[in-house]
């Protein structure tokens, strides 16, 4: 705080407005909308399929047809977009996961599945390899190492296949070195000029991407860990460096992932580049709140809520989460 407080106790009593809704709501600093959410999605080939995952209770992996009802029913809350991530089983990925660049895949089935029906809904694509490797890295494995500029190539190609499929945000999750300048280009190229990039520009090398690893079908193919290209927990000016080289490569958004544990490399984002900056709710984070919830030891809607206005709060835009249609339909019913 820049300036001392004018009055005192007892003159000045900071409970004072906490005594009614109305004087709470009137003097709350951060509110929570629909549009502040982008819908995390879990992909299934097939049809009618809503395949709960285990480890995240309430939220299933879904056909391309389910997706769109999805995707209709987040537009009608007034959630701007999804964020779609594909289940692979084992015997569907190879080694180098050219299934990523095979623009019949499940992910751009799906991406005009959903623009058909609900084409006002806006669509972000990952970019990695790690759904369709048979070693669940998110980039080529040669001779033990994730090899960063023969990635990058497939990256670039990766994501003109997604944009042309309809997606309107391709979000690299790879973190290798150089991948927003490429995918920029490689777009621009392909003349796709008005496709956005939301970066992964702070991405760690997390334990809370369990729930998703299984989600994806990833969990039991992983070889090793992805501590060679995500970063170390224990950094965060070097999230600072990750930022400005992604925007200075053009990306138009930048994203911290995961989210509650990193509130303040948020902060710290927002206030030295004032740029559209994005938290990751990530599986685990969701999977924490929903287990503590069923087991009846915190109660689950307050803790979604605090949360996601936790990275409101920190200075995110916006937060991709898993939780977006539930958080949206209590924000509808409240007042
Ligand atoms: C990988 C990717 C991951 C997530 C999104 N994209 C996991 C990982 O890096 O292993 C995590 C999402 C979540 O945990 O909800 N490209």
């Amino acid at each position: 705080m820049n300036t001392p407080p004018l009055a005192r106790f007892p003159a000045l009593r900071l409970r004072r407005p906490r005594q009614t809704d109305w004087s709470r709501r009137l003097f709350s600093e951060t509110t929570l909308a629909a549009s502040d959410f982008i819908q995390a999605v879990i992909l299934k080939d097939g049809e009618n399929i809503r395949e709960p995952i285990d480890a995240m209770p309430g939220i299933a992996r879904l056909s391309p047809d389910q997706a769109v009802l999805a995707a209709r029913e987040a537009y009608d809350l007034g959630i701007p977009a999804l964020a779609l991530f594909p289940y692979t089983d084992a015997d569907h990925r190879t080694p180098d996961g050219e299934e990523a660049l095979n623009p019949d895949n499940l992910m751009c089935r799906t991406a005009r599945a959903i623009k058909d029906a609900v084409p006002e809904i806006g669509l972000m694509a990952d970019i990695a390899l790690d759904p369709y490797t048979d070693h669940g890295h998110d980039g080529l494995l040669r001779n033990g190492v994730i090899v960063n500029d023969q990635t990058v190539e497939i990256l670039v190609r990766q994501a003109v296949v997604m944009a042309e499929a309809g997606y309107d945000i391709v979000a690299p999750s790879d973190m290798m070195d150089g991948r927003v300048g490429a995918i920029r280009t490689g777009l621009d190229d392909a003349g796709i000029d008005t496709v956005q990039i939301m970066a992964y520009a702070a991405k760690y090398a997390s334990a809370f991407y369990g729930p998703y690893r299984e989600a994806i079908g990833s969990a039991g193919v992983l070889r090793g860990d992805k501590r060679t290209y995500q970063m170390n927990p224990a950094n965060a000016d070097e999230a600072l460096r990750e930022v400005a080289l992604d925007l200075a490569e053009g990306a138009d958004a930048v994203m911290v992932k995961p989210g509650l544990a990193y509130l303040d490399i948020i902060w710290r984002v927002k206030n030295q580049f004032r740029a559209p900056t994005f938290a990751f709710q990530v599986s685990g984070e969701y999977a924490m709140i929903k287990a503590a919830a069923g087991h009846g030891w915190l109660d689950g809607e307050r803790a979604m809520m605090e949360s996601l206005l936790a990275f409101k709060r920190a200075g995110a835009d916006g937060v991709i989460t898993y939780f977006a249609s539930e958080a949206a339909k209590l924000l509808n019913t409240q007042r």
